[in-house]
């Protein structure tokens, strides 16, 4: 079976496309290298033995994605990645953002429908639920008003997919609301790979201890936690990956309940900025230089997801630990100072 993989060649795109692969599926990737180099084909390779199918162009291009469409009546799935993703970028760029990741998403939604292929998979964030009211936050939390275009993005990703799952009978979709996706494979054959500075905790972290950063600033340890650090569920990105195929397997062996549904994902568990760096450096036995500075706008307190509805629905849940994903990341960032 022929899955379409947009942005296939990003973080969580070409773990997911590895996981698909070694399923045997067949892999068509779409992507424009905006944030992601042509590398990561051979890293896929590496691991799996297998070279995708890849197209090179932006999805902003209409009569593009239409020729493509043409050229593949035989796809039984998508699932779609490609997006921009910096939330700073977004509010100094709001328009740049509306138009990749909402006209690309109309694009594709109306060559998918037009050529009647039903499955569709969409990268959603627990960013739609903002400061939630209560923890852990389940699927029904209410989605609040986004706190940065590239948020809003995502809330009116999830809107156009509802009304087009109303409309056309035959077309099944599931938006995944990830939590906080970080670590590599453990093969060290493909990873994070952040341009310019990082603004994620973890590429911080790795980047530091390699030497490349001076220090690791924590965004405020005045927050009503434990320790006073923000609190997060970061979920391994290879758990995340494999919960892809299975959204996608649901698709395609027709169990879904409604023709549009929500996932949370992540491994319910919160951990505090200062665990993080705590779990670092004892998983890799060194210490890593870092400082408290204030508050960094538009943090929410305290997130982490609750995990029923994917147990019972999906029969998905993480099987890896954080010390899991730290390790893989640092062997990861050791991998990229030996290639780069
Ligand atoms: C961020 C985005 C979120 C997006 C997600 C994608 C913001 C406010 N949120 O999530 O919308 O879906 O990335 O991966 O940007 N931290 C530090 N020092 C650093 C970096 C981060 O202390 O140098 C702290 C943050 O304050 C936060 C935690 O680490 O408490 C995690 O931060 P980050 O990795 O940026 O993820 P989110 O902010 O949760």
């Amino acid at each position: 079976m022929k899955i379409l993989v947009t942005g296939g060649l990003g973080f969580i795109g070409s773990h997911t496309v590895v996981e698909l692969q070694q399923k045997n599926y067949e892999v068509v990737i779409i992507d424009n290298l905006s944030n992601s180099s042509i590398d990561v084909l051979s890293g896929i390779e590496k691991i799996t033995g297998k070279t995708p199918e890849f197209h090179n162009f932006d999805l902003c291009e209409r009569e593009k994605v239409n020729q493509f469409f043409k050229n593949h009546q035989d796809l039984s799935g998508i699932i779609h990645f490609a997006a921009s993703k910096a939330v700073g970028e977004s509010v100094e760029n709001p328009l740049l953002y509306y138009e990749n990741n909402i006209n690309t998403l109309v694009y594709l939604l109306k060559a998918q429908t037009q050529f009647q292929q039903a499955n569709f998979i969409f990268s959603s964030s627990c960013t739609v639920y903002g400061e939630a009211d209560k923890l852990p936050i389940t699927e029904d939390a209410p989605v609040k008003q986004a706190e940065s275009p590239y948020g809003n993005t995502k809330q009116i990703g999830e809107e156009i997919i509802r009304d087009t799952a109303k409309t056309y009978s035959h077309f099944k979709a599931i938006a995944l609301r990830y939590f906080n996706p970080i670590g590599a494979h453990e093969s060290a054959e493909i990873g994070e790979l952040p341009i310019g500075t990082p603004q994620n905790l973890v590429p911080y972290i790795t980047q530091t201890a390699a030497g490349i950063r001076n220090e690791l600033s924590i965004f405020g340890d005045d927050y009503p936690t434990v320790d006073g650090t923000c609190i997060r569920d970061y979920i391994h990105v290879v758990d995340l990956a494999k919960a892809h195929v299975v959204a996608l397997e649901r698709q395609l062996q027709d169990s879904c309940k409604t023709n549009f549904e929500v996932f949370n994902l992540g491994t319910g568990k919160g951990s505090s900025v200062k665990e993080v760096v705590q779990t670092f450096e004892r998983v890799t036995n060194q210490e890593l230089p870092h400082k408290i500075v204030s508050r960094r706008e538009g943090d929410v307190v305290a997130a982490y997801a609750d995990t029923q509805k994917a147990k019972n629905e999906l029969g998905w849940a993480t099987k890896l630990t954080l010390d899991d994903a730290l390790a893989s990341a640092w062997k990861w960032q050791l991998k990229l100072r030996q290639t780069h």
